[in-house]
């Protein structure tokens, strides 16, 4: 009981943990989206003898590629492997990682009956697998390294159940939305009651924080979020478990930042596109941020990615509450050792940073 309670403190304690409280820390805690991923030869290898589902439903597996990315990288935090499109077939969509081409959805959402057929996710049961790969990585990690649970937005959710696949412009997605609002807010409310279900089961298995991945919401205009996304993303956190610090990240909401903000969630994401300053200026000193490196320096040269890491944390200036991340996942082509180099960079500096 001693150790269990010994190691609940030094997770509380770590910088992460700290970093999403606001609360100072003697260096500035960095993990990467995507960590565990194609760019490394562990992953590749791992990966060559399943498929991508697969992989996401052996806990097992999933624990190994977790564990060996967060260790090898020396990051402050792992991200559970899986994937934010899983929650979709329990509710009855039929989901592939086909080859070359992303995932696809073969029986997508195209009018309001298609979401009247869709089942309902009242128990988390039929995702026990991902809870399963918790409790497996939790128990393999280092007991200072906290475990980051996640799931998709449902706004990101809705536009991949629509869409069936990936999409540039979202027309099947935003046309139906404006078409038939109800059939929308229908679908939202189920995709946020499955969400709501999930990511405090995650919590309650044991992971230390939750990240709300709404990657494709930048496609929004702010007239449009505050209609048709924020009461469910404002149901959503507020339906949290409120001893687990949430992440509420996207791309592209340059103009959506104090909206997302109003959701709730302790540390908001800036993607590059936006200055990290200006964005934690904008979003006032009552939330942390994490980012906002663009993944794409990471092709080289280091020195570029060595002036953008110092101007980050020059504009973070040692405030508590700053994780350093990537704007979005890192690329597949990445080459890992300037990976290693900026997990590195990032420690030394901020810790030199914190001395001055
Ligand atoms: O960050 C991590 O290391 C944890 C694991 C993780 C994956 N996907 C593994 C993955 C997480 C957190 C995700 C989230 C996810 N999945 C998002 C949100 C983040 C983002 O990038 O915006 C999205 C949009 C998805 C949906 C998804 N999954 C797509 C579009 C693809 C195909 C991408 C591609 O480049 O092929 C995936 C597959 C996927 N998810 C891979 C990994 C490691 C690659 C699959 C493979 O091994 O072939």
């Amino acid at each position: 009981m001693d150790l269990v309670n010994s190691d609940s403190q030094l997770l509380h304690d770590s910088p992460f943990l700290k970093a999403c409280r606001r609360e100072p820390t003697d260096v500035t805690p960095v993990w990467l989206m995507r960590q565990a991923g194609r760019y490394m030869a562990e992953y590749r290898e791992v990966r060559s003898k399943v498929t991508f589902l697969e992989l996401c439903k052996n806990p097992d597996l999933a624990t190994e590629v977790t564990v060996t990315a967060a260790e090898r990288l020396g990051v402050d935090a792992a991200i559970l492997f899986a994937d934010i499109l899983l929650i979709l077939e329990p509710l009855g969509l039929d989901l592939e990682f086909a080859k070359g081409e992303g995932p696809v959805i073969h029986n997508p959402i195209r009018e309001s009956a298609d979401v009247d057929r869709l089942r309902r996710m009242d128990d988390v049961a039929p995702l026990d697998y991902v809870l399963q790969a918790v409790r497996s990585i939790r128990s393999a990690l280092r007991p200072t390294t906290p475990l980051i649970g996640f799931a998709g937005a449902p706004f990101t959710l809705a536009c991949y159940a629509i869409e069936g696949g990936g999409s540039r412009h979202y027309e099947k997605a935003k046309s139906f939305m404006y078409r038939d609002p109800g059939a929308w807010n229908a679908l939202m409310t189920i995709l946020t009651d499955a969400t709501i279900v999930y990511l405090n089961a995650q919590a309650a298995a044991g992971a230390q924080a939750l990240q709300l991945f709404d990657s494709w919401v930048g496609t929004l205009g702010p007239e449009d979020y505050r209609r048709f996304v924020q009461p469910h993303m404002r149901r959503l956190f507020e339906s949290l478990d409120p001893t687990t610090p949430s992440i509420h990240f996207g791309t592209d909401t340059s103009t959506l930042l104090e909206l997302q903000r109003d959701c709730g969630g302790q540390v908001i994401g800036l993607d590059w596109r936006i200055e990290l300053a200006d964005g934690w200026n904008r979003l006032g000193p009552g939330v942390a941020v994490q980012g906002n490196l663009d993944p794409v320096t990471l092709f080289g040269p280091f020195a570029e990615v060595e002036r953008q890491t110092r101007r980050i944390l020059g504009q973070a200036a040692g405030r508590p509450g700053h994780i350093f991340n990537l704007g979005h996942g890192i690329m597949p082509q990445t080459p890992v050792d300037n990976v290693l180099r900026l997990i590195e960079l990032v420690h030394e500096t901020s810790s030199a940073h914190r001395v001055k």
